[in-house]
């Protein structure tokens, strides 16, 4: 198939674009930033930029959605450029599958719909209450997508994602943050208490789902994620010291203190017994295999 990943550059795309090449299909991406494979199509550009989607987009059956602005401090610093980028891109996106008449698009939406949660795991039925601009953007974005699937013959796949990371994650992500330092022997910063539990899952079991959503799942809205080892932050930061046998020490900073001045979401852990169903998804990557990756990959630069 002709498949063109949006954000293919970045941690996720390039999972993805690496698996979509291995499986011979022919792989475009667009993005800001080039890609690091030689053996796809590259597109420059930002989707903000409704001409240039429009003319890349062209030709492709498959459009994999994922650029967008991303990060806490970054998108509640600049909550406009987020609105601007996550809705505003996805929709010039979405306009240019209509015109061209993509078959389906596939989404990255994220956990961050659903606000603080009111119950554990999380259930796609549950409401999505979101509460940063973020959160709101993803949400916006899923229904747009919804409304031209309803109104253009359009199929789609949405993924609710539930804290990815990978060896290739910039250190300012909560895990490779904790390796890097850890590293390093350097102190290891803990927003709040520590209590704040999530689910990790690794790149490479995110990209499968991509994969396997390529000729299934139309019309579903579906939660990817780990959630075979929810772990406190706290609780992140010492099992990394001890995989890494550092001395580091825990430090703790108030919200307040630190630039992430939100009401941090306590507990996030996912129910995928649907992707289990729709897509016969499985997590295989442990979070410990998953920190000595990171762990790897940090040391070998
Ligand atoms: N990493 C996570 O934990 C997580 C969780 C939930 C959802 N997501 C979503 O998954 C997607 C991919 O995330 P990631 O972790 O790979 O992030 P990433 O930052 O590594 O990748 C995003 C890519 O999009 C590109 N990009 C950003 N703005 C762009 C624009 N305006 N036009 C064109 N390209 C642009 C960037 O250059 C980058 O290559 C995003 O939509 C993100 O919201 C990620």
């Amino acid at each position: 198939m002709k498949i063109l990943v949006t954000g293919g550059s970045g941690l996720i795309g390039s999972a993805i674009v690496r698996r979509l090449l291995d499986l011979e299909h022919e792989v475009s991406v667009f993005d800001i930033k080039k890609s690091k494979y030689q053996d796809c199509n590259f597109f420059e550009g930002n989707i903000t930029d409704s001409e240039r989607i429009k003319d890349v987009v062209r030709d492709h059956e498959i459009v994999i959605h994922l650029a967008a602005t991303l990060g806490v401090i970054n998108t509640e610093t600049n909550p406009v450029k987020t609105l601007d980028t996550n809705m505003g891109g996805t929709r010039n996106v979405l306009e240019a599958c209509k015109i061209h008449g993509v078959k389906k698009i596939i989404f990255s939406s994220s956990s961050e719909v659903y606000g603080e949660p009111t119950k554990i795991p999380i259930n796609e039925l549950d409401k999505p209450i979101p509460i940063t601009t973020y959160g709101i953007a993803k949400f916006a974005a899923e229904e747009y997508i919804k409304a031209y699937s309803r109104n253009f013959n359009l199929d789609y796949t949405i993924f609710r994602l539930f804290n990815v990371y990978g060896d290739e994650q910039a250190v300012d992500w909560v895990l490779p943050e904790f390796v890097n330092k850890a590293i390093q022997n350097q102190d290891i910063i803990i927003h709040g208490d520590g209590s704040q539990t999530r689910c990790f899952c690794h790149v490479s079991d995110v990209a499968n789902a991509f994969t396997l959503a390529l000729e299934k799942a139309e019309g579903e809205i579906i939660n990817v994620g780990n959630n075979s080892e929810p772990i406190s932050i706290k609780d992140l930061a010492l099992k990394i010291i001890k995989l890494t046998n550092s001395k580091s020490e825990l430090k703790f900073q108030s919200f307040e203190e630190s630039k992430r001045n939100r009401n941090e979401i306590m507990k996030r852990m996912p129910d995928i017994k649907k992707a289990q169903m729709k897509l016969d998804y499985k997590p295989t990557i442990s979070l410990e295999d998953g920190i000595m990756k990171v762990v790897n990959k940090i040391n070998s630069t």
